[in-house]
């Protein structure tokens, strides 16, 4: 008898873009022709920079003669992509973090998902709440936690995030192994300080505890007081690991190009207490179970780093932003309490009234569509989550349309 891995069944029925994309799916039958704005899932709209554009197709070029033909590429990803990152991202930022300390992925929702494995079973857990759901989600796969009960796992430490901490979790009152932070926050926008953050690394070194630091929108930083890596705390490298992506940096959403930074000197430790460089570990499970993005792709994420495709991710991210401040403005003048879209493309409203039920208004009264933010987690419920990812005449047009639905 083939059995199941149970933990599959503590699942909610799925996942919350895909409901949501369920539930859009299921309007649109009933009302065929109603023109609907999307500023649900943070899909970027915009062509790709002009500098990736060329490097695209000059490797295409390059597969379309035997001599400079590339078959697999190395796994973690090609020395001319992860030396530009290590050098811009890091290196020119204060930070230190070498070449061969960065893995090349297609994206950063598959690192973050599958970076737990190579942790035990049995360590203790900690998200934020809300939550990009991603964390949770695979940590209940790989049986971490007990069932879903009242609006969260059982089992797992929720950093509760909310109006009265700035939306920046607090540190957890029993000790936890395996902490998950994201700054810029999806989906709050809040941003992180350097000596908030510095507190976290603290905990960490003291507690022989791992950081996991999703900052897949660090690009969208404006505010240079605020850290764009975890590694400008200094001592981060022994306890933190760093996702990054391009999918919202140079609108490489359906490219598919990411990175994580493994440290060598981050360790995780046997039940004896030996200690075990993670670099080693991840490695061996992304030769084993990944085989690189693509040579092209890598081309063009190589692109983002010389001094026009600088230039034009910048202009894209200021473009994405302009609109995060016009959604936010259109929001407090109509009364409602706002975080985020200052240095994030994401702005996190308080309805004060159920999510779900402000997600169909929205959608029903004005053809627009939210993120309810009570699919984060519990101290989600109340708040609606909005993407800056669109048009400018799109976002224009659905504030008018929120506007006259909400008035
Ligand atoms: C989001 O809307 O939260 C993101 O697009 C999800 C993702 O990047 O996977």
């Amino acid at each position: 008898m083939i059995r199941i891995n149970h933990n599959y069944l503590k699942l909610r029925a799925s996942y919350l873009f895909a409901d949501i994309a369920r539930r859009l799916e299921a309007y649109q039958v009933q009302h065929p022709g109603k023109e609907i704005i999307r500023m649900g899932i943070g899909d970027v709209t915009r062509a790709l920079p002009a500098a990736c554009i060329d490097a695209l197709h000059g490797a295409v070029d390059e597969m379309a003669r035997d001599s400079t033909f590339r078959g697999y590429g190395p796994e973690q990803g090609y020395r001319f992509l992860r030396e530009k990152i290590a050098q811009h991202d890091f290196k020119d930022r204060g930070a230190q973090v070498e070449a061969d300390e960065i893995f090349v992925s297609d994206s950063a929702k598959c690192d973050t998902g599958n970076i737990q494995e190579i942790f035990a079973t049995d360590i203790r857990v900690a998200v934020p709440d809300p939550v990009y759901p991603v964390y949770v989600d695979t940590n209940v796969m790989a049986g971490r936690t007990g069932v879903f009960q009242d609006a969260r796992y059982q089992n797992l430490v929720y950093l509760e995030c909310n109006a009265e901490n700035h939306f920046v979790p607090q540190l957890p009152a029993e000790p936890v192994n395996l902490i998950y932070l994201c700054f810029p926050n999806n989906p709050t926008g809040a941003t992180i300080t350097k000596e908030q953050l510095r507190l976290w690394v603290d905990y960490a070194r003291h507690h022989k505890a791992l950081i996991l630091y999703d900052a897949a929108y660090e690009a969208f930083i404006r505010d240079d007081r605020l850290p764009r890596s975890i590694y400008e705390v200094e001592g981060a490298r022994d306890v933190a690991i760093e996702f990054r992506s391009f999918s919202k940096t140079a609108g490489f959403t359906g490219m598919r190009c990411a990175f994580t930074v493994v440290p060598a000197s981050c360790k995780a430790y046997t039940a004896e207490g030996k200690p075990v460089a993670i670099r080693d570990l991840w490695n061996r499970r992304h030769t084993t179970k990944f085989n690189g993005v693509s040579y092209p792709v890598q081309r063009a994420a190589e692109a983002v780093y010389t001094a026009e495709g600088m230039a034009q991710v910048k202009a894209l991210t200021d473009y994405y932003l302009h609109n995060a401040a016009f959604i936010r403005q259109a929001f407090t003048d109509l009364g409602y309490a706002c975080v985020g879209g200052e240095n994030s493309p994401y702005i996190w409203v308080n309805t004060r009234s159920d999510s779900w039920a402000f997600f169909d208004r929205l959608l029903e009264k004005a053809g627009v569509v939210c993120t309810p933010g009570a699919g984060f987690g519990k101290c989600g419920q109340g708040y609606i989550r909005l993407s800056a990812f669109n048009n400018f005449e799109n976002v224009q047009k659905a504030m008018d349309r929120i506007r006259s639905a909400l008035i």
